[in-house]
């Protein structure tokens, strides 16, 4: 949803051109959008330029010259389009009247007509057709009426309705980047005699990895050696209290060698497993006891999140015997009106600041529910306004399409629910002996996975390019991996793909099987195993392709497909965390034959931050 950086040093810090060091950063935050790209700088002798047009980072620096330019401040922006469609006009950034402001946005500024009409009747006059403009003009006019420009910035935000992440420059203050942030993210890196301010921290971590992650409200400014921020209430924030370190290297915002982040983000997996299973500590222990000992628990996120929600809630169902109801965060509805402070509420978010789960987590905060996020981005926004907080440790992801996030968010919830079960008492402690042994033998199993999994998909995938759609079928818990492998196959390979639970697919979904219909079955060895085999028959009898996603020595399933993705056979209640992987495989494959970019979907960003 829009990547924004903004540097700002003391004195020539850089060894390259800022133009260069801004495309480099901007590069780390492609994921975030990239239908626009554009950047201004104050020059060594004080010009603000500004340049910018519609496309790819590549290209339009290309185009545009970005290494050419060099100066002791700038910020940059790769758009994810909100209001306004990409065109060089809309691009960020946006300018004041007088060309001495600009302004990069991540968000959408709700009552911007508003604002756009009275600033009009002002003579202001606009360009774009985007709401980022008036924040410029707005600030503009403040300053006109004799404010400095952090007053007038202050004076602006005030009138502000919506969610923003926004920083400026002014060429009349040459020597600081002004910021803001309300509901959407922004970072500060801290580095010696060097600044920035970023959507997020794998933007800069070649430079710095101290950060503070800012707060809904905050406000201020950066200099090449300061960093001043006020609350909401206009309170200096004490900065020595909020610097984190981060333990993410630069290397893991790399491709290291992939040709692209989603097949590194996959081969991760194992050691994304492994550190998160290291990572487990007292948390995982309290919020398994909140678990343990509530009447029922809610659970919501979007996307693969939600899918990692609806595999939490049949482990809470039937191993923890927890009244468990997961819901899309966006379908807060669906279960508001019934919340009370005895529920517990686990919103899962691999940025920690998905909008709509953010919202989802407010609504149920003002009901006094008790709050659990699991999240991958130590102090993101989900997490900061949780009861308590649990980490996956899966590093960055950068590919939109998320891989080992959700593999890591499975085994963590994997983990507490079966300590509350085992507090809880609804399974022996040999039972939950098992059950974490399993869990530990992932990491190794996920690498046994890949290889043995890696060159089918790369096979199937030549076919499956040629296909219109597909269904994803499975029984039990493998119908939040069968959903999850429809999206992965829907958002990177642009092929309409339908997870359905099986059983089901006789009412209604089999009506569009016919010779060559890719039906791909997920099978784990549970109570369902052989009562899946009927259908297959039936789409067999239809002339469908079958590919069956099963467990080592499932021959009766293998002799009724055309082709069999295999993996180690584990206790199925941690199954789901394997069967994945070859859908990820197939997605990114298939992705490769069509001829695009599986890091980069299009219509897609990676943390979405508009409601
Ligand atoms: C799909 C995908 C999205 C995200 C969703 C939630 O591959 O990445 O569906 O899962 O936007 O994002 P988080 O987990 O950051 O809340």
């Amino acid at each position: 949803m829009c990547g924004i950086i903004g540097i700002v040093q003391k004195g020539k810090i850089l060894k390259k051109k800022l133009g260069t060091v801004l495309r480099g950063c901007l590069k780390n935050l492609e994921y975030r959008g990239y239908d626009s790209v554009g950047f201004a700088i104050i020059t060594w002798n004080g010009e603000l330029v500004v340049r910018k047009s519609k496309g790819k980072i590549d290209d339009v620096s290309r185009k545009l010259g970005f290494d050419d330019y060099d100066g002791v401040l700038g910020i940059a922006h790769t758009r994810w389009a909100t209001h306004g469609k990409p065109s060089d006009i809309n691009a960020h950034p946006h300018v004041d009247c007088k060309n001495t402001i600009a302004v990069v946005h991540n968000g959408i500024i709700e009552n911007y007509q508003e604002l756009k009409e009275k600033l009009k009747e002002r003579g202001h006059f606009f360009i774009s057709e985007t709401d980022t403009e008036i924040i410029a003009h707005l600030i503009e006019d403040y300053k006109s009426r004799g404010y400095d420009t952090f007053t007038a910035f202050k004076k602006a935000i005030k009138e502000l309705k919506g969610a923003y992440a926004l920083a400026f420059i002014d060429k009349e203050v040459p020597d600081r980047i002004y910021f803001a942030r309300n509901t959407s993210p922004l970072v500060i890196g801290l580095g010696k005699n060097i600044m920035f301010v970023s959507s997020d921290i794998p933007a800069f971590l070649e430079y710095t990895n101290r950060v503070i992650v800012l707060q809904d409200g905050e406000i201020g400014y950066i200099t090449g050696d300061e960093v001043h921020i006020e609350g909401i209430d206009g309170t200096i924030v004490d900065k020595s209290k909020r610097i984190r370190i981060v333990d993410w290297t630069p290397e893991m915002a790399k491709k290291a060698g992939y040709p692209h982040f989603m097949l590194k983000e996959i081969h991760e997996q194992p050691l994304a497993l492994s550190s998160t299973l290291a990572g487990i500590g007292v948390e995982v222990e309290k919020l398994a006891e909140v678990l343990a000992s509530a009447q029922r628990v809610f659970l919501t996120g979007a996307g693969t999140s939600y899918h990692a929600t609806l595999i939490a809630e049949y482990l809470l169902n039937n191993l923890a015997e927890i009244p468990a109801f997961s819901f899309i965060s966006s379908e807060y509805n669906r279960y508001g009106k019934i919340l009370t402070k005895n529920d517990v509420l686990i919103a899962v978010s691999q940025s920690g600041e998905t909008i709509d789960t953010l919202m989802a987590v407010r609504r149920a905060k003002k009901k006094n529910v008790f709050i659990a996020a699991i999240s991958n981005v130590i102090d993101s926004a989900i997490p900061r306004e949780s009861n308590i907080a649990v980490y996956t440790r899966a590093g960055p992801e950068i590919g939109v399409a998320a891989t080992k996030t959700f593999t890591t968010q499975v085994f963590l919830l994997s983990w507490i629910i079966i300590k509350s079960a085992q507090i809880k008492g609804s399974i022996t402690e040999e039972e939950a002996k098992t059950l974490y042994s399993s869990l530990r033998r992932l990491p190794e199993y996920a690498r046994n996975v890949i290889s043995i999994n890696e060159f089918l998909a790369k096979k199937i995938a030549q076919d499956m390019a040629g296909k219109q759609s597909a269904y994803y079928l499975g029984r039990g818990l493998a119908v939040p991996v069968s959903m999850e492998g429809a999206l992965k196959l829907k958002e990177i390979a642009y092929i309409h793909a339908e997870a359905y639970p099986a059983g089901e697919s006789k009412h209604g979904p089999i009506a569009l099987v016919e010779p060559g219909f890719p039906v791909l079955f997920t099978i784990f060895d549970d109570e369902y195993r052989d009562l899946i085999l009927a259908n297959i028959e039936e789409m067999k009898a239809r002339g469908a392709w079958i590919i069956v996603n099963t467990f080592e020595g499932n021959e009766k399933a293998v002799k009724l497909s055309n082709n069999v993705f295999k993996t180690p056979r584990v206790q199925h209640w941690v199954a789901p965390i394997l069967h994945i992987i070859p859908y990820q495989l197939l997605a990114y494959y298939t992705s490769i034959v069509k001829g695009y970019d599986p890091d980069k979907p299009r219509n897609l960003a990676k943390t979405v931050t508009v409601e």
